[in-house]
């Protein structure tokens, strides 16, 4: 069982979904083989074979159920969570899944609402056109005063940020993107918002990461507990239990309300 103050981020790479296919596809229900068989570009389908298997054996790390036993459900907005069914069987576990090309994150936390977001940055971004579709407009500010891979950065932090806190509220793009904005000048991001999406500042704690030079993680919580500790840790499907690499971060306070 997982501590109420712990979140633990396992990733996976998709790369390795091919090698090991005939060991993950069989833990894929109906629906979920369905899905993936309709995938055409490869890439895409290797993702979700990946983030398949890392959500059935990652969550039997946490409780007495085989992967392939595991079921879902969705929320209104596509959200999955644990069937209710299988509720008392890993009660409060919370997960969130993110995939991108190259890597495969999911966040596992108890009794607590919880968002990740992975992007692959080596691409090409018309950033500007994006920043003021989705952004608000002192984040697209931020972004277009950076130069060059300063720009990139700033661009990344704010998306997967943004996707972080849209996931862990469990509505997508029900909530607008411009409805919050960041300020991620300082230590911690810190996060404002406008009346077009409600909320309290003082209930959230965010953490980005660089994972490697070409992948951006962002990380939105929101627990009752204080210090959070966080685990992260590249990990294999079915393959060997112990963990390729691992970092341990505390995630101190809830933010200050700016
Ligand atoms: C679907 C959405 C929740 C995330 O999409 P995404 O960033 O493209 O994809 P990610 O890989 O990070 O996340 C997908 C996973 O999130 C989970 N998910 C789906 N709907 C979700 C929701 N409403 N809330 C939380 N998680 C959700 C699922 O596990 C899904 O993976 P799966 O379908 O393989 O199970 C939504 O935010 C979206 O469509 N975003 C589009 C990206 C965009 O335009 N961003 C604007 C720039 S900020």
């Amino acid at each position: 069982m997982l501590h109420p103050r712990h979140v633990d981020v396992h990733l996976a790479d998709p790369a390795l979904a091919d090698d090991r296919q005939t060991g993950w596809l069989p833990l894929l229900d109906p629906a979920e083989r369905a899905r993936y068989e309709r995938y055409k570009v490869e890439g895409a389908r290797q993702e979700y074979l990946t983030g398949r298997a890392l959500v059935r054996t990652t969550l039997s790390r946490y409780a007495d159920v085989d992967p392939a036993d595991w079921r879902f459900e969705a929320n209104r907005y596509g959200r999955p969570s644990i069937a209710a069914d299988q509720a008392h069987l890993a009660p409060d576990l919370v997960f969130n899944l993110s995939h991108t090309r190259g890597l495969v994150a999911l966040a596992v936390g108890q009794d607590c609402d919880l968002g990740v977001d992975v992007e692959w940055i080596d691409r090409d971004n018309e950033l500007a056109r994006l920043c003021d579709r989705y952004f608000a407009p002192s984040e697209a500010a931020h972004v277009r005063a950076g130069e060059g891979a300063e720009r990139t950065e700033r661009f990344f932090a704010f998306w997967t940020l943004k996707e972080a806190y849209i996931k862990a509220r469990g509505m997508g793009l029900a909530l607008p993107l411009d409805g919050f904005a960041y300020d991620i000048t300082g230590d911690a991001p810190i996060i404002a918002f406008k009346s077009s999406c409600p909320d309290d500042p003082a209930r959230w704690r965010f953490l980005r990461r660089t994972m490697g030079p070409s992948h951006r993680l962002a990380l939105a919580i929101s627990s009752r507990q204080g210090g959070m500790r966080l685990w992260f840790g590249r990990v294999v499907p079915l393959g060997d239990d112990a963990p390729v690499e691992e970092t341990v971060l505390p995630l101190d306070g809830g933010q200050r309300a700016p």
